[in-house]
């Protein structure tokens, strides 16, 4: 094996400090009651992402259809709720069964109260079909929630579906707002995005999130397909912008490296 230079073993001895700095800083705001970011809780990525997300931040998770946005989402909410973090999933394509039957499917069980459907808020906001004002009937809904109970984290599934169902004048304009109300409320957001083609912001959703996650797949010379799992911004933190290989085994979500030997 090549030895290494001094100067890769200083940068290696670098991010091992940063990496200590995060879990010491993660622990800190937990002994304070407090912490202060919210743990994605996969495996071997919130130490790559300063211990998790920070607590208000409005985040973009993309990729393309099919590579587990949804089930990601999901385990993070279960996982969460389950440390005492408050969650509130608000899907506006499927179904309330579809996303507890995919829970279970992932070994998810227990409690999904936190799951809200597109059925419900229809039901709730007769009108909205009229008015097509869905960021409203969004803020009215996550408003009268915190009334009764707490909200920390929250995932709208998905932005793409919002957009096919609002009538947005000016559409970066509307979420620019929408992000500011939620960090306002301190709620740390997570909105799923539909994404073809890793980069393509439309609207220029990525220049007003705090942070943005991306999913793919990782296709190698075999014909195998992996996937694959990065986070390309994320305010207030050093963080690795590496791809990873994402894994789901034993229930567990985990990132790894990713192969070398990729097309
Ligand atoms: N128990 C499981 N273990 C591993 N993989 C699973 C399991 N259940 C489903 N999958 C994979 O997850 C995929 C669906 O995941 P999910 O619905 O979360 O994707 P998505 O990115 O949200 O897709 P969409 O764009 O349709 O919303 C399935 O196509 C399958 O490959
Ligand atoms: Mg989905």
């Amino acid at each position: 094996m090549p030895r290494k230079t001094l100067r890769e073993e200083v940068k290696e001895i670098q991010a091992q400090l940063a990496k200590l700095q995060n879990r010491l800083e993660t622990l800190e705001g937990r002994e304070e009651g407090h912490p202060t970011r919210i743990r994605t809780h996969i495996d071997d990525f919130d130490d790559l992402i300063g211990g998790g997300i920070p607590r208000g931040h409005v985040c973009l998770l993309s990729g393309p259809s099919g590579v587990m946005k949804t089930s990601i989402a999901l385990y993070m909410l279960q996982h969460n709720n389950e440390d005492g973090v408050h969650p509130l999933y608000i899907s506006l394509e499927e179904t309330r069964e579809s996303l507890q039957e995919t829970m279970r499917s992932l070994g998810l069980d227990g409690n999904s109260d936190f799951i809200v459907d597109i059925g419900r808020l229809r039901t709730e906001h007769e009108d909205v079909e009229e008015t097509g004002d869905w960021i409203g009937v969004l803020k009215d809904f996550i408003t009268k929630r915190k009334r009764y109970r707490k909200v920390e984290f929250l995932v709208i599934d998905s932005l793409t579906g919002l957009y096919s169902l609002a009538e947005l004048a000016d559409s970066h304009r509307e979420l620019f707002h929408f992000f500011a109300f939620l960090r306002n409320l301190g709620i740390t957001s997570l909105f799923i995005y539909d994404q073809g083609e890793e980069g393509r912001y439309p609207n220029r959703e990525d220049s007003i999130a705090d942070g943005l996650f991306h999913m793919g797949f990782h296709c190698l010379p075999d014909g195998s397909v992996r996937l694959k799992l990065r986070c390309a911004k994320l305010r207030h933190t050093g963080h690795s912008m590496d791809y990873h290989e994402l894994r789901f085994e034993n229930g567990r979500f985990s990132v790894g490296p990713l192969s070398s030997s990729s097309l």
